[in-house]
């Protein structure tokens, strides 16, 4: 059985607090709010408790797990040896949804990092994360908490439906502000590294780093080599194919307006920004829209990403149809969410 305890998510009942460090202290899972998307905890310090997260979201043991602090000031508890720009970066941006990969504390649980020499660390903003894992008085390994492979988790409900009956509790504390997971950063040769693109804008990073004197983040490429062992190609994925196109706007359509009048009858979802789907408009009853708003919303798109993949993915179409964003901003991270969701990507040729 699963509990389910509502929590106010600006503050958070201490009582309620309490009961759920205290599931973490004695070896068990906690899902809880964090400001980008809903983080499945366990204490790492704890093996068998660790090894319970994996076996909860059938995760592949070669993906290694974020590590969740509460204040910056624990950093040695998970990590050590910190190269001073990560430090620099961690000041500027901590509590938030940065996260450092850093030389492993001997404390931490090897399985966290997937035998890795390196461990993942943040300190999150959201209140009720920041309440949690103060009051467990050990850092929390979280991964998103989602089954493995699958759309990540941005509400309470989104944890249930996938991890109901394999977890202790959930606290419910509303939807996840950013929508989208961390930015990912690593240090080689003392520079900055993005693993993973998030909800930190490269544009942020970039800024922080220069006002550091440092150069700006390489970007890198995932892959068998990229480092990162987690960072599968294959993604955050619906049930249903996931079909992303991209391209200028104009083409976007009208490759969408021809698909969709090539399967008339079948059950198509259609992940579109709303002037895409006005210029779309009439469509078929089978061919359900769900908006991630307008266009110039970055913020807003990333914040409804992931409930309007399950929302499509819900009535088990023969397929979904994504429009990829801009590719700047929050736009980075809402595209490589959506291309390691897709099983096919249309490209129809750069903007101009
Ligand atoms: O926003 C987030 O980061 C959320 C919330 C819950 O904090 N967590 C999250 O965790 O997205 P997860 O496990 O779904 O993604 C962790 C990412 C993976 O891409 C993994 O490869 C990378 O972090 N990672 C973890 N440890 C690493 C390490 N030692 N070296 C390189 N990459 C690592
Ligand atoms: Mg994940």
């Amino acid at each position: 059985m699963t509990e389910v305890l509502s929590v106010d998510p600006e503050s958070p009942d201490p009582a309620t607090i309490a009961r759920a460090a205290e599931v973490i202290r004695r070896g068990g899972l906690v899902a809880f709010p964090t400001e980008t998307v809903y983080g499945l905890g366990a204490n790492a310090f704890d093996d068998a408790a660790v090894g319970r997260i994996f076996a909860a979201k059938e995760r592949d043991p070669s993906d290694p797990v974020i590590v969740h602090l509460a204040e910056p000031a624990d950093v040695s508890l998970a990590a050590r040896a910190i190269p001073p720009l990560a430090l620099a970066l961690a000041e500027r941006f901590w509590p938030g949804p940065l996260t450092l990969v850093l030389p492993r504390a001997e404390r931490i649980t090897p399985r966290v990092s997937a035998g890795l020499s390196t461990v993942a660390v943040r300190v999150p903003a959201h209140p009720v994360a920041h309440a949690l894992i103060r009051a467990a008085g050990v850092p929390v390994a979280a991964p998103s908490a989602n089954r493995f492979g699958r759309t990540s988790a941005t509400t309470a409900a989104h944890v249930l439906a996938d991890l109901a009956g394999r977890i202790d509790l959930v606290l419910d504390g509303g939807p996840s502000p950013h929508g989208v997971e961390s930015t990912v950063v690593a240090f080689e040769n003392g520079e900055a590294v993005v693993l993973r693109p998030g909800a930190l804008t490269l544009e942020a990073l970039a800024a922080a780093l220069a006002e550091l004197g440092a150069p700006p983040p390489a970007v890198r490429r995932r892959g068998p080599s990229s480092g990162s062992p987690g960072l599968l190609e294959r993604h955050y994925a619906p049930r249903s194919p996931l079909v992303l196109v991209r391209g200028p706007a104009e083409r976007v359509r009208a490759w969408l307006r021809e698909a969709l009048d090539a399967r008339p009858d079948t059950p198509v979802g259609l992940l579109l920004f709303d002037e895409d789907a006005a210029a779309l408009q009439p469509l078929r009853p089978c061919h359900r829209f769900v908006s991630l708003g307008g266009r110039s919303d970055l913020a807003g798109a990333a914040r409804r990403l992931f409930a309007a993949l399950r929302e499509l993915d819900a009535d088990a179409p023969a397929a979904i149809y994504a429009v990829e964003p801009e590719q700047k901003g929050l736009g980075l991270a809402i595209a490589d969410r959506l291309r390691r969701a897709a099983e096919e990507v249309v490209d129809l040729g750069a903007d101009g």
